[in-house]
């Protein structure tokens, strides 16, 4: 094992634009630590595609992270972590941290009546990873997940409308209150209490999620959990940056740096300034 740089960035990487809400927990839950963010917004969605390629996007982008030093990964996709989690911590040299157990054991210590619902990407919710990472927590938690595939495309589209120019704001299609309303129905007579949003995606549209569910439903994001679980397994290794550390935020995507930073500053909450092309196609 190589001896690890504590100013060492994390690196973290999603589909596309989603993760950045991971990051942007991250940032906030660690201020001295740096980024470095990998987008493959050329090959978005992994949604619909084959877990075993899913599993060799995570690898190749592992690979590409830990050539660039970073001291711990975070797959900040559901869709990358149901498929390529186990491979990526038993082949790369550094921790790697996914979004769904967090997102489970947030939504476990949640739910009162024991009843929780999961939407997400179809990759994820065909691989039970859900379901299991629940179990694994409380086998008597009741889980009804659904698929809930076209929201990531609406999301997309969402942000490259700009809405009364406030960048904080997402323009939301009249097309996502009657799909939500088709999807979260079954999730709605399943009497749940907790609302995972199981696809980095997701919080962008979590308040007409929330409109739809009504407000006995808690809405858990894994953003702030993936978080925390990364400040633990950092300070448990010795591996924090120290306080006076650098701190430089890198994003690289596979589709267009200009579009990517436009979009994702409305996601990250400030300016994507380093940003770089990447293809993993050569
Ligand atoms: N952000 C990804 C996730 O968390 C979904 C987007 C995609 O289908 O690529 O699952």
């Amino acid at each position: 094992m190589r001896p690890v740089n504590n100013a060492a960035p994390i690196g973290i990487f999603d589909s596309g634009l989603g993760g950045l809400t991971v990051a942007a927990a991250l940032a906030r839950a660690l201020p001295h630590e740096s980024l470095i963010y990998v987008g493959d917004t050329a090959r978005c969605p992994y949604g619909p595609r084959e877990g075993r390629q899913v599993r060799g996007f995570v690898a190749q982008i592992g690979t590409f992270l830990a050539r660039r030093g970073v001291k711990l990964i975070v797959i900040a996709c559901n869709t990358a972590a149901a498929a390529g989690l186990s491979y990526a911590q038993t082949h790369g040299e550094v921790p790697v941290i996914g979004v769904i157990e967090p997102g489970a054991r947030a939504a476990v210590r949640a739910t009162r009546r024991r009843r929780v619902g999961v939407i997400g990407t179809e990759g994820t919710i065909a691989s039970g990873a859900y379901g299991d990472a629940i179990a694994a927590l409380d086998a008597g938690v009741a889980v009804s997940a659904v698929a809930t595939p076209a929201f990531v495309d609406l999301v997309e589209e969402g942000l490259s409308h700009s809405y009364d120019g406030d960048a904080d704001k997402v323009w939301l299609p009249d097309e996502l209150y009657s799909l939500a309303g088709q999807y979260l129905a079954p999730l709605r007579q399943a009497d749940i209490d907790v609302l995972v949003l199981g696809c980095t995606h997701y919080p962008v549209i979590a308040r007409p999620i929330a409109d739809i569910m009504g407000g006995g439903v808690r809405i858990i994001s894994s953003a702030e959990e993936t978080a925390r679980e990364v400040a633990g397994t950092l300070a448990r290794r010795g591996q924090l940056a120290p306080a006076d550390n650098e701190v430089r935020y890198e994003f690289l995507t596979t589709g267009d740096p200009t579009k990517f930073a436009h979009l994702g500053e409305r996601i990250f909450g400030a300016p994507l300034k380093t940003i770089e092309h990447i293809d993993f196609t050569e």
